[in-house]
């Protein structure tokens, strides 16, 4: 993980919010490259959800809803963690993050309370730790202009509620009836207090999520399709098949609205871990928003039968998934001699995630180089992102974009300017192809558009 924070940090992908001030816990920022990694990662769900299908609708809620979402959500009552406080360093823990540390103090190195590991209450010498209490994981705030006396409402803690606000309105517009789904991406919030490993936990984030509404005799077989339709989108897009499983949820694990969960995890250099969660809300929510509204919320057939669909909803996150196709890609390369290593730094992300898909480099910065290697970057310029980069040797150029997972590199030599031909470099199995600079938006495009398997990384 270290690895691949210092990659995002140095090639400023995603580092700390607020560093001038010495940072703000589990918070982080996107650069130039992240966001361009961010939008193809939200562009792939996208087209996943949209345009590879007929059976959902976009959707874009408010972050702060009203308040009484959260009572009906069951939010208010039931979205905590247990905690505990020590009163003598002033940190605070999960009940049962510090009770497996007492267990085995390997599997939660991260929990230490002053110079020992934490212990239960009861049990400690340094420590003072208080007795576990519920806390909301939900940030509160206020409308209104009169501090102290507006309303109290809170920032989201999931995209998804909003989406079920609004299923009445959505199926009159949309004119549509179950099985379909509504999907949103958008920013959610929650006071996580454990130990973030960098982008995996975020106190805000960004969730990619769909409610699928379905007759509830149709719920067990769209529970199975979109488990296999989640995992799928993670490989197509390069994650390798070994390092990604699903796995369902035990009872004792199902959260208040769930008669069944799956996660699809990915094996983060932190062990396997969540990556998005796909479960079978039942009929809770629209029932729940039903009674808490005073209007039922049900779906009436031509037939004149009335139901309340049930729901299956894949859930996934940004950032996370962000992070998991970054450690899938993350590769070193030793090009050089045993005794004169040359290791290389690559990201092998597939074409269609990588921030930047061609870079132009002219070889020197004259002769007129750089003005046909502009020429070129005009003609790709509508077709996909580029770069244009003429500084330093062509070798560092050549690191820097296999640093951001740049695909392909074309070099502008002299003979580009006889023959108006360049070299286009392949990231990954370094070869280098001589093409005509005519020819070169089409190579590009359908190699763009073609399947791509993540190569053997060492
Ligand atoms: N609507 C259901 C729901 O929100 P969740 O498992 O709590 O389910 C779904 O969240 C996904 O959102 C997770 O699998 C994860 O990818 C992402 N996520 C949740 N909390 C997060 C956090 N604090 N930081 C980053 N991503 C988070």
């Amino acid at each position: 993980m270290d690895k691949i924070v210092a990659l995002c940090k140095r090639r400023g992908l995603i580092f700390p919010a607020s560093e001038i001030y010495g940072g703000i816990a589990n918070t982080y920022d996107y650069g130039h490259y992240g966001v361009l990694l961010k939008r193809n990662v939200v562009d792939a769900w996208w087209d996943a959800m949209l345009q590879e299908r007929d059976d959902v609708v976009a959707l874009d809620s408010a972050i702060i809803q009203h308040p009484k979402t959260w009572e009906s959500s069951g939010h208010l009552a039931g979205f905590t963690d247990p905690l505990v406080d020590c009163k003598t360093c002033k940190r605070r823990f999960r009940a049962d993050h510090l009770a497996e540390a007492i267990a085995d103090p390997d599997s939660q190195p991260e929990i230490r309370c002053g110079r020992k590991p934490s212990q239960l209450p009861g049990q400690t010498d340094d420590c003072d730790l208080t007795e576990p209490r519920e806390f909301n994981l939900m940030f509160q705030t206020s409308i209104g202009p009169v501090q102290g006396g507006g309303q109290t409402v809170f920032l989201r803690p999931e995209t998804a509620q909003g989406i079920f606000l609004d299923f009445k309105t959505v199926l009159s517009f949309a004119r549509r009836r179950p099985p379909f789904g509504i999907a949103q991406v958008g920013k959610s919030f929650r006071n996580e207090i454990t130990p973030g490993n960098f982008i995996f936990r975020t106190l805000e984030f960004e969730q990619m999520e769909m409610e699928f509404f379905v007759p509830p005799e149709q719920a067990p077989e769209w529970y199975e399709h979109w488990k296999q339709a989640r995992f799928d989108w993670y490989t197509n897009l390069g994650i390798r098949t070994d390092h990604l499983r699903l796995r369902d949820h035990d009872a004792d694990e199902l959260s208040h609205y769930s008669s069944g969960t799956a996660d699809v995890e990915y094996l983060f250099p932190i062990g396997w871990s969540e990556l998005e969660g796909i479960a079978n809300r039942g009929d809770f929510d629209l029932t729940a928003h039903g009674n808490g509204s005073g209007k039922p919320i049900e779906v009436v057939e031509p037939d004149g039968r009335r139901y309340v669909p049930h729901v299956i909803e894949p859930a996934a996150g940004v950032g996370r998934s962000m992070l998991a196709f970054l450690c899938d890609a993350y590769d070193e390369e030793d090009l050089g001699t045993p005794e004169k290593p040359d290791v290389r730094t690559v990201l092998r992300l597939h074409p269609r995630l990588a921030p930047v898909k061609v870079a132009i480099l002219p070889l020197v910065k004259k002769d007129g180089q750089p003005e046909l290697a502009q020429e070129v970057q005009a003609t790709l310029k509508p077709l996909m992102q580029t770069e244009y980069d003429e500084g330093g040797s062509i070798g560092k150029r050549y690191r820097r974009q296999d640093e951001i997972g740049t695909p392909w590199c074309v070099t502008i030599d002299h003979q580009s300017l006889e023959d108006r031909t360049v070299t286009v470099r392949d990231r990954d199995s370094l070869a280098q192809d001589r093409v005509a600079i005519d020819d070169l938006p089409g190579l590009l495009a359908t190699r763009l558009a073609s399947p791509w398997t993540s190569p053997k990384i060492g």
